[in-house]
């Protein structure tokens, strides 16, 4: 295809727009669609750049996940069939047990400043300066500080090869604190090369979740066959890594379905969670099933990083609504429900596989998607 002329952003909206149905074809069923899904091109157009219009995605919840006592209707946006009927069913039989016990840690993020050079007495130097640093640090971060977040860390650690990278770590309460972080690692910069004296590489956050890890446990009753065979497919996701790749993409059906009707980053919560998961050099399945008795026993581990409010999440009003749905919660509050859908996800995946496998409910979904395809072409 060649390149627009005039480029894209030189154009106006409506311009782009006519420039998009032209140059991807459009038969006109899906001009009509698309025309039809440009309900506030304004916003698209202050969101991102180059803006033609929205990709709607389809929007549904899941009824009735309980977690810590209170029953959630979860609002989950995704193109996947079955995503949304797994995690209701999961959350129902859940129910009967009382629910989802899960927890969220603090939303402390990272930033990083690479310093080249070579630093033989960095740590005295970082001592001498530290008192210093952290007050400029906090000089940045007032209006975090006055929500109860703010500066919270500073440490620094050697690079072989390169220098050595300054760590900043900032308790961003409900944001995601991606600008937040990344203005105040390149303002701290120049008073870090001379206090420790190297030069800037770069100063960017860190995606890296283990500063905020996420978890939830469950306890089901169930066919005891079920469960022993549920016990050892998590168990299978444990030591065979090409599995547990798709255990846990499993698991972010949902989480990813939530971050998405939230407008969180989907892609920095993917990449925390996938690194997590194969800290060990290998990939390991992110949740465990065992049975004790006559209990099938859950838990997930993971590391979440959602924001309820700045970014996209605090100006799209969908995802304002999502939030709303789920009574506002707090940073630390959508990672509590998030651990729980993930956990859910996956029992109901793990349930489905060891029964009667999945395709069985995917067929009578596939040949309405087939009707639909013909009827719109
Ligand atoms: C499909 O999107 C997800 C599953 O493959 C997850 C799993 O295998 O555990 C069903």
């Amino acid at each position: 295809m060649e390149k627009p002329d005039p480029p894209l952003r030189k154009r106006s909206l409506t311009d782009r727009r006519a420039w998009w149905l032209t140059a991807s074809a459009a038969t006109p069923g899906q001009a009509r669609f698309f025309e039809g899904s440009g309900a506030d091109l304004d916003l698209a157009d202050l969101l991102v750049e180059n803006a033609v219009g929205w990709m709607p995605m389809p929007l549904g919840v899941a009824s009735g996940l309980v977690v810590n006592g209170v029953s959630h209707e979860v609002p989950l946006a995704t193109e996947e069939p079955s995503v949304i009927a797994a995690v209701s069913y999961a959350a129902s039989v859940a129910a009967r047990t009382g629910g989802f016990a899960a927890g969220a840690a603090d939303p402390v993020m990272r930033a990083q400043v690479f310093l080249e050079g070579s630093f033989p007495d960095a740590e005295s130097r970082l001592e001498a300066h530290r008192e210093a640093l952290e007050a400029e640090a906090r000089t940045h971060l007032t209006s975090m500080e006055l929500r109860g977040g703010g500066f919270r860390r500073l440490s620094f650690a050697r690079i072989e090869g390169v220098g050595g990278v300054v760590r900043l770590d900032v308790d961003v309460r409900d944001a995601m604190g991606a600008n937040l972080l990344n203005t105040v690692a390149e303002a701290m910069a120049p008073s870090l090369e001379k206090a420790l004296g190297g030069k800037r590489l770069m100063a960017i956050l860190s995606n890296d979740g283990s500063g905020r890890p996420a978890w939830a446990e469950v306890k089901l009753v169930i066919d005891p066959d079920r469960a022993r065979r549920i016990a050892l497919a998590s168990q299978v996701a444990q030591v065979e890594p090409q599995r547990a790749v798709t255990h846990n993409k499993g698991i972010m059906n949902g989480i990813t379905a939530l971050a998405l009707a939230t407008a969180n980053d989907t892609r920095a919560l993917e990449a925390a969670v996938h690194t997590f998961a194969s800290a060990t050099g290998s990939c390991r399945g992110l949740s465990r099933w065992t049975v004790e008795g006559d209990t099938l026993k859950g838990r997930i581990d993971l590391p979440l990083a959602l924001a309820t409010v700045g970014g996209s999440a605090g100006i799209h009003p969908t995802a304002r609504m999502a939030l709303q749905l789920l009574g506002n919660p707090d940073s630390p509050g959508l990672c509590t429900i998030a651990a729980a859908l993930g956990l859910a996800q996956n029992f109901a995946a793990l349930n489905a596989l060891v029964g009667d496998g999945i395709q069985k409910g995917h067929m009578a979904l596939h040949q309405r998607r087939a009707a639909w395809r013909e009827e719109h072409s």
